[in-house]
């Protein structure tokens, strides 16, 4: 089976697992305390009143939170279950079936495009940053947020103090599985900086601003292990690019 189609169906078989997960604080500190406060950082300020699409919306958490910052925001996912859930947690919002490949809205329709961990489901980054530069407006920007290349090469083992890290090859484009939790095992796909910052140039975006997440010193004592971890290795990063169509 092809690796999106997979990952399809993994979302949708353990989307109410994962919404489950997903929404509550305790069991998603990777998104509670890294990869949402640093999209927040990077959106905040660019939002209100602007047309937005949140690229692999999932069950649409983030997208009511930046519905709550002002947006127009309007969230698009592959997975059927995943849009069935966001529909019914908040019915106010538009969400639509599709996949980040294919986007099925027209050119130049958006001025802030997000994507919150999804792009690493998908091995060829230049079509996908093309097809963001199609629906984007000029000066638009692009933000989004992925496992961080260094995470996806290393192995991190606690040995009751500390961690144990082994590192792996890193000049590779290869598909790597990992587990959200249980049976939900999904396929994604190594990208080197070079590769990813390289993508977003062919493409006429430029990068303003990145962000390799840390936590913040105040969950240092509730989550020590999860602390100890994540301010000393890398766990996620966040990319905003600006789109400059006429700049090459
Ligand atoms: C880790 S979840 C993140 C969901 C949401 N952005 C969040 O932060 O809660 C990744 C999401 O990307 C979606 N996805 C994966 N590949 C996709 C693709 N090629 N096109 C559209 N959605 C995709 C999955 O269905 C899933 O809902």
């Amino acid at each position: 089976m092809i690796t999106q189609e997979h990952n399809k169906l993994m979302y949708d078989k353990y989307g109410e697992q994962y919404h489950l997960k997903r929404s509550n604080k305790e069991s998603s500190l990777w998104n509670e305390y890294l990869d949402i406060p640093a999209m927040t950082k990077l959106i905040e300020k660019n939002v209100n009143q602007c047309d937005v699409l949140d690229l692999g919306c999932g069950s649409g958490d983030f997208t009511a939170k930046v519905k709550s910052l002002g947006a127009n925001v309007i969230g698009l996912d592959q997975s059927n279950k995943m849009i069935e859930i966001a529909r019914r947690e908040y019915p106010e919002i538009e969400f639509y079936v599709g996949t980040a490949e294919k986007i099925p809205f027209n050119d130049k329709n958006f001025e802030l495009i997000y994507s919150c961990l999804m792009i690493h489901y998908i091995k060829e980054l230049s079509p996908l940053f093309a097809e963001v530069a199609r629906v984007i407006r000029s000066l638009g920007k692009f933000v989004f947020s992925f496992h961080h290349p260094f995470n996806e090469i290393t192995h991190q083992v606690w040995n009751g103090s500390g961690y144990d890290v082994t590192m792996h090859p890193y000049f590779h484009n290869d598909e790597y599985r990992w587990n959200m939790f249980d049976e939900m095992e999904l396929v994604s796909y190594h990208h080197t900086f070079e590769t990813i910052f390289n993508s977003l140039n062919d493409n006429s975006f430029v990068v303003e601003r990145l962000i390799e997440t840390t936590p913040n010193d105040s969950i240092r004592n509730k989550y020590p292990r999860f602390y100890e971890m994540t301010s000393n290795y890398p766990s996620f990063c966040a990319i905003s690019a600006i789109y400059l169509p006429n700049q090459k």
